[in-house]
């Protein structure tokens, strides 16, 4: 069921005291003028169009990015002047459009897609979201006739104590509109009322002096509304949020050991009996696969984990871990990590751009940096591969079976074969040949007596 989108974006959000627009602001990683867009494009719109006030590029570009057209509202007249000037601009005058808001969330796509079939196939003219918060301050109110056809929505603003007390039915400020009736009447709106702002829902008003019927769609859960206009809002927002994840994911056979310290982002799949461990955050593109531990302390933005992994205190970005690797406790793997099955990464280690090869270790206090390794290595602690002079980053590369003494500084570019060992504290410059062992270091003295000699010293002196 195809529609047109409108998402009104052009609020200064001047609540957030915030250098940045409000919805860009990220709700679990994504951007809040995201959340709408896919909302809106996975109940079926077609075509997207937010409206962004002027000079705001950074909403400009998310939208972009997701597909989204963008038109500009200059001056922030009301929302029934916002959604003409994003028909003018967009040439949009037929089909089903429906207004959407780019702070708002937490509107599912079902909600969407229920409220554009009122308009698209129940033939009504226009529908209204509408929900009964438990605090209606500031929402519009909605009247009824006998029909249950919408007759007007009145303004908080515009309200008298009685109608604020008396109408528990609020307006979402959502609607679905046949494209051809919203785009002859929006210009009839006029901005005759208590804020001086070109109000959308003077529609239902100017509808009705026409005799078309707006139908409604009740929406149980209020939350689903729930606008984003301060950091507290924010907060609550991205709580409700994380309950429905959670819940979903939890149905799906994910243990969590407390719900409430689990963040995971909208995009995250997590397969079957892997359990989440608290202040585990899962954001971007993250897939996880079955039976894995994942947490306490872990952060995993666009990740691959495959089957069986165990990953404490570990930060990872742009990685692929495979199945039975093990990681941490206080392991970073950066971008380009790729862990082979059973590989494992230890305490207080950094890799970057790299490949650990099936089975090899790297477990205490190393840094490997454009590496390619083979399997069944190891990795003594503190061994460091020296990638960078100081201006290029250059490669090592490690065969299988070698076996890296403890403190080995590998100074790229450098390449170390099948087999190989090199000696503790060894400095490593040279290729060094399969099978070969390569030592750098001083030949050790022996001093016997030394210390008494010095105690003896130094009792004189003082
Ligand atoms: C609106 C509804 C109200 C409903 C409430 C639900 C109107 C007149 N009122 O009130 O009935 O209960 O939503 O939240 O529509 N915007 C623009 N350009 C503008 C004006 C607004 O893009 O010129 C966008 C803003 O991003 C803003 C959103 O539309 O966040 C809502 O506009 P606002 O004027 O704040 O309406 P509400 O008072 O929330
Ligand atoms: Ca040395």
């Amino acid at each position: 069921m195809a529609f047109t989108a409108l998402v009104l974006a052009a609020g200064e959000g001047t609540r957030m005291k915030s250098a940045h627009s409000k919805t860009v602001h990220p709700l679990l990683g994504k951007p809040l003028v995201a959340w709408p867009i896919e909302a809106a494009r996975a109940a079926g719109a077609d075509r997207i169009v937010c409206v962004v006030g002027a000079g705001k590029g950074e909403v400009s570009a998310i939208c972009e990015r997701l597909g989204a057209e963008v038109v500009e509202q200059a001056e922030r007249l009301g929302t029934g002047h916002a959604v003409r000037v994003a028909l003018e601009a967009a040439g949009i005058d037929d089909g089903c459009v429906v207004v959407l808001y780019g702070d708002t969330p937490l509107v599912r796509a079902e909600t969407i897609e229920e409220l554009a079939s009122e308009v698209s196939e129940g033939g009504l003219p226009g529908a209204v979201l509408t929900m009964a918060p438990e605090d209606p301050t500031g929402y519009g109110r909605i009247v009824l006739d006998e029909a249950g056809h919408i007759l007007a929505i009145i303004e908080h603003a515009d309200a008298t104590l009685e109608q604020r007390k008396a109408l528990t039915e609020c307006n979402s400020g959502v609607y679905a509109f046949d494209g051809a009736t919203l785009a002859r009447l929006v210009r009839e709106i006029t901005n005759e009322n208590a804020q001086g702002e070109y109000y959308l829902t003077d529609m239902v008003e100017l509808m009705r002096d026409e005799g078309l019927s707006v139908g409604r769609v009740f929406v149980e859960d209020a939350s689903e509304m729930l606008g984003v206009n301060s950091r507290s809002q924010l907060a609550e927002a991205t709580k409700a949020m994380q309950r429905r994840i959670n819940a979903r994911l939890m149905d799906a056979g994910v243990t969590m050991l407390d719900p409430d310290l689990v963040w995971v982002g909208p995009d995250v799949k997590v397969g079957q009996d892997t359990e989440l461990w608290p202040l585990t955050f899962l954001f971007g593109e993250t897939t996880i696969g079955k039976g894995n531990v994942i947490g306490p302390n872990t952060r995993l933005t666009n990740v691959a984990v495959g089957d069986g992994c165990r990953l404490e205190e570990t930060v990872a970005l742009e990685s692929v871990i495979e199945d039975g690797a093990t990681c941490g406790p206080r392991a970073y793997l950066r971008p380009g990590t790729h862990l082979m099955p059973g590989a494992h990464v230890g305490t207080s280690v950094e890799i970057k751009n790299s490949t650990i090869g099936e089975g090899s270790k790297v477990p205490h206090l190393s840094y490997i940096g454009d590496t390619t390794m083979g399997s069944g290595v190891n990795i003594g602690a503190a061994s460091v591969t020296c990638n960078y002079d100081g201006s290029k980053k250059h490669r090592t590369t490690i065969g299988n079976d070698v076996f890296i003494g403890s403190d080995t500084m590998m100074v790229a570019p450098v390449s170390i074969g099948d087999g190989a060992i090199t000696g503790a504290a060894s400095c490593i410059t040279k290729d060094v040949p399969a099978g070969a062992l390569a030592i750098e270091r001083t030949d050790e003295r022996i001093i016997e007596g030394y210390a008494a000699r010095r105690a003896a010293r130094m009792a004189r002196e003082s």
